[in-house]
């Protein structure tokens, strides 16, 4: 069987950018950051992505073009009769627990098109906007609507294919995106009183860093750059084997970088300017977001717009989630991609309508103390990725070993790369020991 694959270079930047580059950022990010000390834990993300960031997407990229396979059909061709694969099913199992609650969350992305284009935020006050946001997750049925309406999108584009569905719609609009937030991002600087929140987000308070706040940016940097569950290895699976897996790499994680930085700081001065606490969650991002248009000039229009990338922002990640569940039902399981397509998508609407019910304030879907969405964004991030990270770093540094990294990261020997050492190095014995031990800390 031919495989499908990413036709050009900037077609397999675009669609890991794309994977990366979503609700994480904009919506996840702050959320995170404002919940875990403002600077501190932008001075932690910082460095982990910074670190790690490169080295474990190359070792999910390698195992996937290495082998041409699904994050299980990998582990079983490189270590056949062993427990790896094992990862592989823990990687769809994640991709599943993800679309559950992401698809909720993208979900509002639709609704507020509607009501950006319905010009329901001009003039309105902070605390009518939240109000209204609270009233929408209250009505519990609109949200499964939407999210719905989202995993069709998602399944829409999948079942056409990677090279001309992923491809195609995520190349042009994904740079758009970065320049609306930059205009945003000017708008909030210069509103009075944003000074507070650049020191909220800037000057790093180190007392605030405990270990809830290391395993937090930890999840929340795997989370972001779709890393430790199998996309990456998916994704690696289409690259050519000609292109540059380490410029891929380089490129995918500084733009995702820069946009959650620039989500930052289009939230928190805007934040602090309007009297939303950096706490708020949810709100945060989606009350003061409109705030910001509303004391713009053509901020109608903006407001459209940024809905409609974000949902496109969140569209390529979701696409990148359910490709990871096809691809396994696709190769391992033998269903036609049109059937693997319907499959996924119904499993993720059946566990992802719980995560949207859970929201309202009078529901009983709690696990420990949290409601089932937090539940599901929890284990994901805190528990599924990091755990994901450390088993494929582990693979590639200790079970596949140095030289064939080298083979695979150099085309064979084609490419000269000079930091090669060093990436091996961070992914045999740096990454394993920070993932571990952040891991341990915060789970104390
Ligand atoms: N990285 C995506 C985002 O930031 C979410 C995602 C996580 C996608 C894991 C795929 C895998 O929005």
């Amino acid at each position: 069987m031919s495989r499908d694959g990413f036709g050009s270079k900037i077609g397999i930047i675009a669609a890991a950018a794309g994977s990366a580059v979503g609700l994480g950022n904009i919506y996840r990010f702050p959320c995170e950051l404002g919940n875990n000390g403002g600077g501190a834990f932008l001075l932690v993300y910082l460095l982990i992505v910074l670190c790690l960031g490169v080295p474990v997407m190359l070792s999910e990229f390698v195992i996937g073009r290495k082998t041409q396979k699904n994050p299980i059909g990998a582990f079983k061709m490189l270590r056949p009769k062993s427990a790896w694969p094992l990862v592989g099913y823990m990687g769809v199992v994640c991709a599943l627990v993800i679309m559950a609650f992401y698809s909720t969350v993208a979900g509002w992305t639709l609704e507020y098109v509607v009501k950006a284009v319905g010009n329901q935020f001009q003039g309105k006050e902070l605390s009518v906007i939240e109000q209204e946001f609270a009233d929408f997750h209250n009505l519990g049925w609109k949200n499964v609507l939407w999210q719905v309406v989202f995993i069709f999108m998602t399944g829409f584009v999948v079942f056409k294919g990677v090279a001309n569905g992923i491809e195609k719609y995520s190349k042009i609009l994904m740079p758009l995106l970065v320049l609306i937030l930059i205009v945003l991002a000017i708008r909030s600087v210069t509103l009075p009183g944003a000074g507070e929140g650049l020191a909220f987000l800037f000057k790093p308070d180190f007392t605030k860093i405990t270990g809830s706040v290391l395993i937090s940016a930890l999840g929340q940097a795997f989370f972001s750059l779709s890393m430790g569950m199998g996309v990456l290895i998916t994704y690696g699976s289409y690259i050519k084997k000609t292109d540059n897996m380490t410029t891929t790499a380089l490129s995918v994680t500084m733009s995702d970088t820069l946009v959650a930085v620039l989500a930052g700081i289009v939230i928190f001065p805007a934040a602090f300017s309007f009297g939303v606490r950096p706490e708020a969650g949810m709100g945060l991002v989606f009350s003061t977001i409109p705030m910001i248009f509303n004391q713009m000039a053509g901020g109608y229009f903006f407001c459209i717009i940024f809905f409609v990338l974000l949902a496109v922002a969140a569209l390529t990640s979701t696409i990148s989630l359910l490709e990871v569940i096809v691809a396994y039902l696709v190769e391992e399981v033998h269903v036609t991609r049109r059937w693997a397509t319907v499959i996924a998508s119904v499993a993720c609407i059946l566990v992802g309508v719980f995560a949207s019910l859970s929201l309202k304030d009078t529901s009983v879907l709690r696990v420990g103390g949290k409601s089932f969405f937090d539940f599901l964004d929890f284990l994901s991030a805190n528990i599924f990725l990091p755990v994901g990270a450390l088993l494929i770093v582990i693979f590639v540094g200790w079970v596949m070993g140095k030289s064939k990294f080298f083979d695979e990261i150099t085309n064979e020997g084609q490419l000269k790369l000079s930091i090669k050492t060093l990436i091996f190095f961070i992914i045999k014995f740096v990454a394993p020991i920070a993932i571990a031990v952040i891991f341990i800390t915060g789970l104390i």
